[in-house]
């Protein structure tokens, strides 16, 4: 039968997870392509999901959130920002945050609207833009010019991209794939910005606690001067709890963007799974245990991060060190075994490093609209077990003919 696809799906096709991970199976490869850890999140949080479905709350949840979550998420933020939310007004529980992504869009966003949008982007921010007929404007974030640096964009091509049809600026950090966490000064030119053209900020804080660099913590645009009432956080349980599979994840605002967000959730889902629900409460309101377990991952991150950056550094690869999330971006064209295959770009380099070494990356040029731009890079994930990087960094040995 020939598609039936509608337009506005025709440029997106299959996610490029899912060819990577498809391709890694058959070729039998370690899997760094795929941003999810190969163990498990916390028992305290598994066992409250377990006894949720046991005693019984297995019905259609609260539209917005079961009140025990809406209410451990108000705990959550109060404790980083010392600002109380109404619980029942000022969130709203997602499938995930990828639903909270698409629903800020097609709550907030009319057709034709522009939406500024920083290149490389988290794969869904287009597709999400397109499904609410907006306009996608692209800053592009630049990779490091100095060895330690982070990846930067340039404030007047960002200032260039406010006009007065911006409608909304999406912006994600910690930030997937490059591990950029925006500096307190990047978004202080963000806010004044959306101030001066009254557009509204939808933030993707899904690695909010995942940060490796004490001088570059994790700052909230909502914090800043004139923001708060203009700007939608979005955050998720997924990476924090290493429970990626539960998709719980909210959205935290004024009443008015909420009520958005709220708009286009209620006929996408109308509510999430009830049970995991009562496990994330959990997992957000016991602090102790919470913090206990965060500690202990990022212990294991951290770790994580410096002995793939040393190996694919001692490859070759010019490596970007990450700030935040749990992303390594290299640029492949450094390394000598992979500059000597002759690649013609980063796809043809990840596949081949797939299916000849048996590791699997992703091509980062999927997340840029001008695909050049992503070209010589390549991501690899360090959310994995200790075993599953040393034997992803064996075969790179072997391939690069370092072993
Ligand atoms: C930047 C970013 N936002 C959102 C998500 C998805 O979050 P969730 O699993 O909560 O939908 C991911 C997952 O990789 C991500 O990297």
């Amino acid at each position: 039968m020939t598609t039936r696809l509608a337009e506005r799906f025709a440029p997106f096709g299959t996610t490029i997870f899912t060819e990577m991970t498809l391709l890694a199976q058959a070729h039998g490869a370690v899997n760094l392509a795929q941003g999810f850890p190969d163990f498990d999140g916390p028992e305290f949080a598994k066992a409250a999901a377990a006894a949720a479905i046991a005693a019984g709350h297995n019905q259609y949840a609260r539209m917005f959130g079961i009140p025990a979550l809406n209410q451990a998420i108000s705990g959550w933020w109060r404790e980083q920002t010392g600002v109380e939310l109404d619980p029942d007004a000022h969130i709203c529980v997602t499938s995930g945050c990828t639903e909270a992504i698409a629903a800020a869009m097609l709550g907030l966003i009319n057709p034709g609207d522009e939406v500024i949008l920083f290149e490389p982007y988290y794969d869904s921010y287009r597709a999400s833009v397109a499904m609410a007929g907006g306009v996608p404007l692209i800053v592009t974030l630049r990779p490091p010019t100095t060895d330690h640096g982070p990846f930067w964009f340039d404030p007047d091509e960002l200032a260039r991209a406010f006009s007065p049809r911006t409608r909304v600026i999406l912006v994600n950090t910690p930030h997937n794939p490059t591990g950029k966490v925006f500096s307190a000064d990047e978004l202080r030119q963000i806010a004044e910005l959306c101030n001066r053209h009254d557009v509204i900020a939808v933030t993707d804080e899904v690695y909010e606690r995942l940060t490796y660099d004490p001088s570059r913590p994790h700052v909230r645009l909502a914090t800043l001067p004139g923001m708060a009432d203009r700007t939608l956080t979005l955050s998720s349980l997924g990476k924090t709890f290493s429970l990626t599979g539960w998709k719980i994840g909210w959205a935290i605002g004024a009443a008015g963007l909420v009520r958005a967000v709220r708009a286009a959730h209620q006929f996408m889902t109308f509510a999430t799974a009830t049970p995991f629900q009562h496990g994330a409460a959990a997992a957000l309101a016991s602090v102790d245990e919470r913090e206990g377990y965060i500690r202990d991952l990022m212990s294991q991150f951290t770790w994580a991060r410096s002995f793939l950056g040393e190996a694919l550094a001692r490859l070759g690869f010019r490596v970007y060190m990450p700030d935040g999330a749990y992303f390594i971006m290299v640029d492949w064209t450094a390394c000598p075994r992979a500059r000597s295959d002759g690649h013609a770009d980063d796809v043809a380099f990840c596949r081949s490093l797939t299916s000849v070494a048996g590791v699997a990356a992703i091509p980062p040029s999927v997340f840029y609209q001008n695909r050049e731009h992503g070209k010589t890079l390549a991501r690899f994930a360090f959310c994995k077990r200790r075993e599953t990087l040393q034997s992803a960094v064996q075969r790179l040995d072997r391939w690069a003919g370092t072993s």
